[in-house]
C-alpha cells in the first residue's frame, strides 16, 4: 500500500483524489489518509503530491504512519473531489515536526 505522512499536515494540496482510481482517500482537518485496504498499489498519486507527502510502505520507517493511515481512514469521511490547499500551504510546506504540531 502507499500512506500519506507528515508534509501533508496543513499543506493538504488534494492532487491525490483526483487520480486515485478506487477513491481511498479519506479526509481529516488538517491532512488526508490512504485506507490501506483499498489501495490497490497502482503508485500514480505519489508523484501528483506537490509536498512528496506520499510514500509506498516498502519504505524504511513508516511503520506508524501505516498505523496511521489505516486508524484514521476508518474514522474519516472518504473525499474525491479536490479543493484549495491552505492559504499559507508555503509556510507550512517543509515544515518539521508537523504531526505534533498540528495533526487532525
Ligand atoms: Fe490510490 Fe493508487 Fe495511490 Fe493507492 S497508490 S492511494 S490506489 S492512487
Ligand atoms: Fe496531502 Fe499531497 Fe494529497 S499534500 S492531500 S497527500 S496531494
Amino acid at each position: 500500500t502507499y500512506v500519506v505522512t507528515d508534509n501533508c499536515i496543513r499543506c493538504k494540496y488534494m492532487d491525490c483524489v483526483e487520480v486515485c482510481p478506487v477513491d481511498c482517500f479519506y479526509e481529516g482537518e488538517n491532512m488526508l489518509v490512504i485506507n490501506p485496504d483499498e489501495c490497490i498499489d497502482c503508485g500514480v498519486c505519489e508523484p501528483e503530491c506537490p509536498a512528496e507527502a506520499i510514500k509506498p510502505d516498502t519504505e524504511p520507517g513508516l511503520d506508524s504512519w501505516l498505523q496511521l493511515n489505516t486508524e484514521y481512514s476508518a474514522k474519516w469521511p472518504n473525499v474525491t473531489i479536490k479543493r484549495d490547499p491552505p492559504e499559507d500551504v508555503k509556510e507550512r510546506d517543509g515544515e518539521p515536526g508537523k504531526l505534533e504540531k498540528y495533526f487532525s
